[in-house]
């Protein structure tokens, strides 16, 4: 007798979102039996949650779809393997996709994964293509309710969705759509449900998440939209929830009030992922950034008077079209005046469709490789040098899994740093204090200070 549990292996691509979809994507799935599987092999379901945002992310999708391939065949005998690709290049591509790699199923775009039953449910009917990326996306949060399976003490949250900044470089206005909020209390109800479940970070998603201007709560709608920063306030109201997290911001949407709660609210971490992409007001024009770098920098500095101890990352791109060796020196220049605890830093890589790809001045290969490699190694030294700025620190420190070794532990200061301590598993969920003792350019290691503390 053939039973109706279903094995789903889902692979996820890029950024947290994603992962944040994912895990949405499971939750929709349970109730038609679907169990999480470790790898494809014999998996009934495959969803590919994919990246569109450089083209190496995109083509890897194409790459894993062949590998799917003979899994699939291997399975034909015993009630087929579906596979769906979802996220960015489902909804950048659509049906070109099946055309280029027929083994997949259907097509799903990031506003439409609710409907992820009804649409494997065609499938199986027609065994034919199925292709849904429209745009709902207030549908979508409507219908994916609260029931969210967790898995360990922190969480993701999205708050706001899409983008309308139109950066030259970038597909994300174009594969996630228009920028909308979440309303408040919807918010709320998914944060309660968490904490109740054990969560004790929560991590507030957007493309652009201090644009976010939420429908206010029951009661207050004379305040009209929400920030960002109300909205942190309020959540840091929930019982359980002890630290609060947020990402990823733009210059353009820095409001004041988001700044004070940093200096109001203790359970705001003091971490801030803030990406700049340049350091040359020419190619910041040119890339649409809307923001100079001494803007920049001024956030940062009003950022720092709020919360001496902030920590700051970014986002970095080399070699925008156009970028000369005086452009990128301005880009090191700023770099060494932040001083950032991490940052992401990438070749800008030509997106079809977007205004940079069409832009004649594209920057060599090779000249984009040697710029990637001298400002990673600056990025490196800061890094490095802010970690071990820890070192002697005690730091409150929330344990979130049993580490590699037996008996250590493994979670993170309230600057996101990765922390390893030995120490007993009833810690993990809940926040000690660490003596810091060692730092390498990813990871702090020390000693428990005397027991647990119940707050950050
Ligand atoms: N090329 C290189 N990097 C890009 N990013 C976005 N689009 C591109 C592109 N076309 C980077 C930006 C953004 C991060 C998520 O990815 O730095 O902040
Ligand atoms: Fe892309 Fe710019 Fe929007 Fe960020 S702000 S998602 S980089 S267009």
């Amino acid at each position: 007798m053939s039973s109706t549990r279903k094995r789903l292996f889902i692979k996820t691509y890029g950024c947290q979102m994603n992962v944040y979809d994912s895990e949405r994507m499971r939750d929709v799935l349970a109730p038609l039996g679907y169990e999480p599987a470790e790898e494809p092999d014999g998996a009934d379901l495959v969803i590919l949650n994919t990246c569109h945002i450089r083209e190496k992310a995109a083509e890897k999708v194409y790459s894993e779809l062949g590998r799917l391939r003979p899994l699939k065949d291997e399975k034909a005998a015993s009630g087929g393997m579906t596979i769906a690709v979802a996220g960015c290049v489902a909804q950048a591509e659509g049906a070109e996709i099946m055309k280029r790699a027929p083994v997949v199923d259907l097509v799903v775009g990031p506003q439409t994964y609710h409907k992820l039953p009804e649409l494997i449910a065609q499938t199986h009917r027609a065994r034919g293509e199925a292709l849904d990326t429209e745009f709902e996306v207030e549908d979508k949060f409507d219908k994916l309710g609260n029931d969210r399976q967790v898995d360990g003490h922190t969480a993701f949250v999205t708050v706001q969705e899409g983008c309308d900044k139109f950066c030259t470089f970038c597909v994300v206005p174009y594969t996630r759509g228009a920028e909308w909020s979440r309303p408040v209390d919807q918010i709320v109800a998914e944060v309660r449900a968490l904490a109740a479940k054990g969560v004790r970070e929560v991590t507030l998603l957007g493309q652009n998440v201090n644009a976010f201007h939420g429908e206010p709560p029951a009661g207050r709608e004379a305040d009209g939209p929400w920030g960002l920063g109300q909205l942190v306030r309020h959540l840091a109201l929930i019982g359980g929830i002890e630290r609060i997290r947020f990402t990823t911001s733009h210059p353009r949407d820095m409001e004041e009030d988001l700044i004070q709660a940093f200096a109001d609210t203790p359970k705001l971490m003091p971490y801030f992922h803030l990406p700049v992409q340049s350091g040359s007001d020419k190619i910041l024009k040119a890339m649409n950034r809307q923001h100079t770098g001494e803007e920049y920098l001024a956030i940062i500095e009003r950022l720092r008077a709020a919360r001496s101890d902030i920590a700051i990352s970014g986002d970095m791109i080399v070699g925008f079209p156009g970028e000369t060796d005086k452009d990128f020196e301005d880009t090191l220049n700023l770099v060494r005046q932040v001083n950032y605890a991490s940052c992401f830093s990438f070749k800008y890589s030509r997106r079809p469709g977007t205004p940079g790809a069409a832009m004649f001045n594209q920057v060599d290969e090779a000249v984009k490789t040697e710029r990637l490699a001298i400002l990673q190694d600056l990025l490196n030294q800061q890094q490095v040098a802010f970690n071990e700025s820890q070192i002697g620190r005690t730091l409150p420190v929330l344990f979130e899994k049993a580490g590699r070794k037996d008996g250590q532990l493994h979670g993170r200061s309230p600057y996101l740093q990765s922390v390893h301590v030995d120490g007993p598993d009833h810690l993990i969920g809940r926040i000690a204090d660490v003596r810091i003792e060692a730092a390498s350019r990813n990871a702090l290691t020390g000693q428990l200070v005397d027991g647990e503390r119940s707050a950050a």
